[in-house]
C-alpha cells in the first residue's frame, strides 16, 4: 500500500518584519542576520491570530483547492507548541470550524517542533493499519515562534501553519515505509507553562540538533539494514536523494545540518563529498526560499520547505526521491524519505505559496513591538483579511473564533 502526503495547504499571517529594520533598531550588523543566520524577514501574527486561527486557515486553503472534502476526514491531528489552552486541544476548534464529521478521532500533539512529523507518522500508520476504512487524515502543523524582545533569539521568530492530507495513493509525496528516529532528554529549548515566550540555550540547541541528526540518520541506516530503500549502500546517503529538506529554525541551520550529514556520511562510506558547497546549492538552498521570508514556524517549518519545493519545482522532482529531517527540541528527531509522485505538479500548482508571501504588508519595528506586547487577545482584522478565520475575542477565558468566506 502506498501512503503519503496527498495535498498541502499553507497559511501565513499577512504581516512581515524586514530583519534589516530590526537589526538597525537593535544595533546588530545586518550581515549577521542575512549572512550569519540566512534570514531576511519574519512573519508576525497580529492580535487576532493564534495557533488555532492559523491552522484553520491553512486547512481552509487546502479544502478550497477543491480536491478534498471535510467529510472524508477520519483523523484530525493538530501539532503545535504554542497551544491556546492547557487542556482543550486546538484540534477540537478546527473540528467545528472546518465542519469535520463527528466520527473523527481528533487530538493535539506536542513535542516542540517535532510534533508535525509525529502527526504525519501516526496518520500514515493509521492508514496502513486499515483503521482508516478508506478515509483520510488531516494533519495541521501550526505555531507562532516567540522569544523575548531584545534577546539574540528575537531574529529567529516567525509564524505560520501547514495543513497536510495524508492518504492512500497520495498525489504529492509517497512516504517510504522506514525512517530513523533519535530521542534524548535535553534542556535546549523550553517554555514553562506560565510563559508566552520560549526560553532557549541557543548554542547548545544547535549542537543538540546536529547530534540528533547523526542519531536519526544512523537509525535510518540500521533500519534499512545497510540498504536504504534499495540504494547502493556504498554511496553517501545524499547521493541517492534529489533534495534534502531540514527543520529550519533559521536558514543557516539547514546549511550546518547538510554539512554535518555530508561529513558523517562521507566518514561512514570512506568517501569525502567532492564539493559540499555545490551539494548544498543544488539539494538544499533552493528549498529555503519560504523560510528566509517567514522565519521559524516550529512544527510547520519542515513542511513549509516541502510546500516551497512543491510550489516552485514539483514537475522537476516527479519520480525522484527526497530526504526530510525533523527536529524537535527536548529532543526527538526523525529522518525519513519519500518519492515525489508523477503528476504531483498538478496538485502542487494549487498551493499558491509565492503569492501568499507577496501579499504581505511590511510592519515597522514599532508596529511589531506593539503586536508582540499585545499577544493574541482577539480583534477585528482589516478588510483584506476578512476572508479568513480570526480570533474575535477571549471572554470568560473562552476563545471565540469567526470564520470568513473560505469556510463556505
Ligand atoms: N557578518 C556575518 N556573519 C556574522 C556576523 C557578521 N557581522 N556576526 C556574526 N556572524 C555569524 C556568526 O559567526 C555565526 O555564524 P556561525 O554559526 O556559522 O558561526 C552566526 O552569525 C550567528 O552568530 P552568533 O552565534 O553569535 O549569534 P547569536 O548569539 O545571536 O545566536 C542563535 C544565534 C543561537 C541561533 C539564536 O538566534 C537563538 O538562540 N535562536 C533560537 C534557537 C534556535 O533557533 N536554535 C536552533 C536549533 S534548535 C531547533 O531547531 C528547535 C527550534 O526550532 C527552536
Amino acid at each position: 500500500m502506498t501512503v503519503g502526503i496527498d495535498q498541502i495547504g499553507v497559511y501565513l499571517p499577512r504581516y512581515a518584519l524586514p530583519l534589516e529594520a530590526l537589526a538597525a533598531a537593535r544595533g546588530v550588523p545586518v550581515e549577521k542576520i542575512h549572512v550569519g543566520l540566512g534570514a531576511y524577514q519574519m512573519a508576525i501574527a497580529p492580535p487576532w491570530e493564534d495557533a488555532v486561527s492559523l491552522a484553520a486557515n491553512a486547512a481552509a486553503r487546502l479544502f478550497a483547492q477543491g480536491q478534498a472534502h471535510p467529510g472524508e476526514i477520519g483523523l484530525l491531528l493538530v501539532a503545535t507548541e504554542t497551544a491556546v489552552d492547557h487542556a482543550k486541544p486546538a484540534s477540537i476548534f478546527l473540528h467545528e470550524l472546518l465542519g469535520i464529521p463527528s466520527n473523527c478521532r481528533t487530538f493535539e500533539l506536542k513535542h516542540a517542533c517535532y510534533a508535525g512529523t509525529a502527526g504525519v507518522m501516526i496518520a500514515a500508520d493509521w492508514i496502513r493499519s486499515g483503521a482508516a476504512r478508506g478515509r483520510k487524515a488531516l494533519v495541521v502543523a501550526t505555531d507562532i515562534a516567540r522569544y523575548p524582545l531584545q534577546s539574540s533569539a528575537e531574529f529567529t521568530q516567525g509564524a505560520g501553519a501547514v495543513s497536510l492530507i495524508v492518504s492512500e495513493r497520495p498525489r504529492l509525496l509517497a512516504l517510504d515505509p522506514l525512517s530513523g528516529v533519535f530521542a534524548r532528554n535535553v534542556y535546549d529549548f523550553w517554555r514553562p507553562l506560565d510563559r508566552r515566550e520560549a526560553l532557549v540555550d541557543g548554542k547548545f540547541s544547535v549542537d543538540c540538533y546536529l547530534d540528533a541528526l547523526d542519531g536519526a540518520v544512523a537509525d535510518y541506516r540500521a533500519a534499512a539494514n545497510g540498504r536504504h530503500n534499495g540504494e547502493d549502500s556504498s554511496q553517501p546517503l545524499p547521493a541517492g536523494l534529489a533534495a534534502l529538506l531540514y527543520h529550519t529554525p533559521f536558514p543557516k541551520m539547514a546549511y550546518k545540518a547538510h554539512r554535518r550529514l555530508l561529513e558523517s556520511e562521507g566518514r561512514r562510506t570512506g568517501e569525502t563529498p567532492a564539493d559540499a558547497e555545490e551539494s548544498y546549492a543544488v539539494q538544499v538552498e533552493p528549498w529555503l526560499g519560504a523560510a528566509r521570508g517567514v522565519g521559524n514556524t516550529y512544527t510547520a517549518s519542515l513542511y513549509l520547505c516541502l510546500a516551497w519545493l512543491a510550489d516552485q519545482a514539483a514537475s522537476r522532482f516527479e519520480g525522484k526521491r527526497i530526504g526530510l529531517f525533523s527536529y524537535g527540541s527536548g529532543c526527538c528527531a526523525e529522518f525519513f524519505t519519500g518519492g515525489i509522485v508523477p503528476g504531483a505538479a498538478a496538485v502542487a500548482g494549487r498551493i499558491g505559496l509565492a503569492a501568499l508571501l507577496q501579499a504581505r504588508r511590511e510592519l515597522s519595528v514599532e508596529e511589531y513591538e506593539t503586536f508582540a506586547r499585545d499577544g493574541a487577545h482577539g480583534g477585528t482584522p482589516p478588510g483584506e483579511d476578512a476572508g479568513f478565520c480570526h480570533l474575535a475575542a477571549v471572554r470568560d477565558d473562552k476563545r471565540i473564533y469567526e470564520r470568513g468566506r473560505y469556510f463556505g
